[in-house]
């Protein structure tokens, strides 16, 4: 065990049929396709049904559609109760997400909880957004594709095809990716036979730590903090000099740049993004100052990187960058639940006893 290892890296906990990574080549493969054919070639409902079928579950991209609006209109009434206990009164989306779901009732079918708390997620988050923002919530809309709605409910206009398809394709990119921290929480309840919703708790929970789905933010603020390419170089130097780590940049599982930082490159082509030139030139300058600093541990850009670009050219605010992910992950932990059923075993690790 290195220094570096969690003491569980490398230790197969589960067989999964719903996402595969390959660190060494930079690979993902989701349900079957990698993710450079399956993002942009489809939508978020559309790629939920690929993986919630790999589970198990059979679902077609247009049933799961319908089946989402209505989910989304069902939760309607719990992002009320959520705002009106207290739940929203937090600076962290990820909270007011766990805050909202620990309302939603399960009832114990996991087909119905699945689409239940996929469905709950945009409604709490854009809920949650427009009550720190001082104006009223937006009803959903079940007629409108899951991201329009999202969408929709935050910013109270109805989007571009732009703007949606973009969203789309980051939804669809991070639906699931192998047994990431959160995935392996929400595993883990799972397999104590406790239910679908408490799993994803779990999995928000996990999600919400700046090592894994709470780093695009800040690599929005380090972009500003930059300002300009020319300043890249020498504000990263200093980063690192202050002990600090270059956010959106790094990865557990990945030696090389992270396949879904092109995917999402890809998807922000539609967009006119203010950004992106710099993320560009502050990508460059960090795997170069990397590359010198670490040359035995290679650090390139992960999917943090462009997300940040991207979530911000659909114009959503940087603080609901880390629960826009776990909207796109919940349909990942969902499937990841019922495979888990499937084993029906208790997971179960060891630790080693170091004390006296
Ligand atoms: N900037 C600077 N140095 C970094 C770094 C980064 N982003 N990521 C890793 N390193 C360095 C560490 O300081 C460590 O150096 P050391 O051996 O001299 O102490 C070495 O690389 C290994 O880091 P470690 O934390 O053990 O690797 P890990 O596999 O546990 O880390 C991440 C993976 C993602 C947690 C890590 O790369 C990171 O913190 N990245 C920034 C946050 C981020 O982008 N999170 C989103 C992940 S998708």
């Amino acid at each position: 065990m290195t220094a570096a290892s969690s003491g569980l890296d490398g230790v197969v906990v589960a067989d999964t049929a719903i996402s595969g990574v390959d660190g060494e080549l930079g690979r993902l493969v989701i349900a079957g396709v990698e993710v450079e054919a399956l993002a942009g070639s489809i939508d978020f409902a559309g790629a939920a049904a690929r993986v919630l079928s790999a589970a198990g579950m059979q679902a077609t991209a247009e049933e799961l559609a319908r089946e989402l609006g209505a989910a989304r209109e069902r939760a309607w009434p719990i992002a009320e109760r959520a705002r009106a206990a207290g739940a929203f009164d937090t600076a962290d989306g990820m909270d007011a997400l766990r805050g909202g779901l620990a309302l939603v009732h399960a009832s114990g079918d996991d087909r119905a909880d699945a689409v239940t708390a996929i469905g709950a997620a945009p409604v709490l988050v854009a809920a949650w957004h427009r009550a720190r923002s001082g104006e009223p919530a937006i009803e959903p809309d079940p007629r409108v594709s899951h991201a329009a709605d999202y969408l929709r409910m935050t910013l109270g206009a109805p989007t571009t095809d732009a703007a949606t398809r973009a969203l789309d394709a980051y939804l669809v990119t991070v639906i699931d990716h192998g047994l990431n921290a959160s995935t392996f929480a929400a595993r883990v309840v799972a397999s104590t036979a406790s239910d679908l919703v408490s799993a994803v708790v779990a999995g928000v929970g996990a999600l919400k730590g700046p090592l894994h789905g709470g780093a695009p933010g800040p690599v929005l603020d380090m972009l500003d903090a930059i300002g300009a390419p020319a300043r890249a170089e020498a504000w990263l130097v200093d980063e690192l000099a202050a002990g600090r780590r270059i956010m959106g940049m790094g990865h557990r599982i990945y030696r090389v740049r992270d396949p879904r930082a092109a995917v999402l490159e890809r998807a922000l082509a539609g967009l006119s993004s203010p950004r992106l030139a710099l993320a560009r030139a502050v990508e460059t300058a960090a795997a170069k100052i990397l590359r010198e600093r670490k040359p035995d541990r290679p650090l390139a850009a992960n999917v943090e990187f462009y997300t940040a670009v991207l979530l911000d050219a659909v114009g959503l605010p940087r603080d609901q960058f880390a629960p826009t992910f776990a909207i796109g992950r919940v349909a990942g932990w969902c499937a990841h639940v019922l495979e888990q059923r499937a084993v029906g075993k208790l997971i179960r690790p060891a630790s080693r006893y170091v004390g006296g």
